[in-house]
């Protein structure tokens, strides 16, 4: 009898050590710890993915960068297999990976490069315009003659290979995937004082304003105006009066046939291509929405207005009031236009201040803007 004890306690003994060691196997910890990684990396492996990541991880052998992607703020356990397949784009760190991965336009059958993924990341991306971007960034990679980027008049030679990505997204953004002019289209008037009006956007001819004549204190007599622009201008007329300048608008609302005479004026002088870096076409100046104004100072000129502290002070203050320097330096290449130091736009004190904020044009932040609605 006791030594049918003692055989049943021997083969209880067998089955309890057999089951453990035959548990120890099973486990992924242990399995995990066999490819390689140490004792917490396996324990935090377990307890941050499922048992089919687990499985996937065994599968592929030891990956020293999962520890990372585990780690990085944005990690998203759904995506962990995802997160493992766009390694085969080698440039990307894993903090990267799980960026590119987590972005809602990523596409597992595509295969990203450096710019792609910055493109992707940039803050003013527009989901509608990717492959637009795609298509740019891979006509600049080839440096292929026909740039998908359309230059502006005359300025072919100046797209070239050195765009910065944050360049050629401001280009796709602002629309010039397109001629300007030629394919141009009405703007939404709905937008009030944040109507775009550019060269890729235009007025119709018999498009009016409601409007109020300035002061003749303000500058050139008879000049109009929109009515809310006109009291913010004010204000800002006496803040810089305040501040011992005197500013002095030359012009405000023209209308579609006045803009014609400017332009002309520019074509008397010199030829179409440079006078279009100067003057609109008619239907397309912002002169026509009532709220620009070309804001100089007494004795100030289109040459030397730039240098003069009352420019200085606008570029400065003007957001304050809702107006915006419409036409700057360095960024020739977005607007379409030389840098007007007197032109200021009225669009309202909350993207006058954004805009002053943020290096980006009028011109972007519209198409932006008016992506960002429609999603
Ligand atoms: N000078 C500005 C660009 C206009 O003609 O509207
Ligand atoms: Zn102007």
């Amino acid at each position: 009898m006791a030594r049918k004890k003692q055989i049943v306690a021997l083969l209880l003994l067998v089955l309890v050590v057999g089951a453990t060691f035959w548990a120890t196997l099973q486990n992924p910890a242990h399995s995990l710890e066999k490819l390689g990684y140490t004792q917490d990396e396996a324990s935090e492996i377990v307890k941050l993915l499922s048992p089919a990541d687990i499985d996937y991880i065994l599968v592929r052998g030891h990956d020293p960068n999962i520890l990372a992607m585990l780690h990085a703020p944005e990690f998203r356990a759904e995506n962990f297999q995802k997160y493992l397949l766009a390694q085969v784009s080698k440039q990307f760190t894993p903090e990267e990976i799980v960026l590119l991965v987590n972005h809602p336009d990523y596409e597992t059958s595509l295969t990203y490069d450096h710019k792609m993924f910055e493109v992707m990341l940039d803050p003013y991306y527009i989901p509608a315009k990717r492959a637009a971007y795609f298509a740019a960034l891979a006509s600049r990679r080839d440096e292929i003659a026909d740039n998908v980027l359309v230059p502006f008049e005359g300025e072919a030679s100046e797209i070239d290979a050195e765009i910065t990505t944050r360049d050629l997204v401001e280009r796709v953004n602002a629309g010039h995937t397109r001629p300007v002019y030629e394919q141009a289209e009405p703007t939404d008037p709905e937008w009030g004082e944040l109507m775009l009006v550019n060269k890729f956007y235009y007025l119709d001819a018999d498009f009016a304003p409601p409007l109020v004549e300035m002061d003749a204190q303000y500058g050139a007599p008879s000049v109009l105006i929109n009515e809310v622009a006109y009291q913010h201008f004010q204000d800002m007329y006496t803040a810089a009066a305040a501040a011992g300048l005197r500013l002095y608008v030359t012009s405000g609302y023209r209308d579609y046939l006045g803009q014609q005479e400017v332009l002309n004026d520019y074509l008397s002088r010199m030829n179409e291509v440079e006078a279009l870096k100067y003057a609109a076409k008619p239907g397309h100046s912002e002169h026509q929405t009532g709220l620009a104004l070309d804001i100089f100072t007494p004795g100030g000129t289109i040459d030397n207005f730039a240098s003069l502290p009352e420019a200085q002070w606008l570029a400065d203050h003007a957001y304050e009031y809702g107006f915006i320097l419409r036409y700057p330096k360095g960024k020739e290449e977005i607007t379409g236009f030389d840098y007007e130091a007197w032109h200021y736009r009225y669009v309202g004190k909350e993207v006058a201040e954004y805009l002053q904020h943020h290096d980006i044009t009028f011109d972007e932040w519209a198409e932006w803007m008016a992506a960002e609605e429609n999603q």
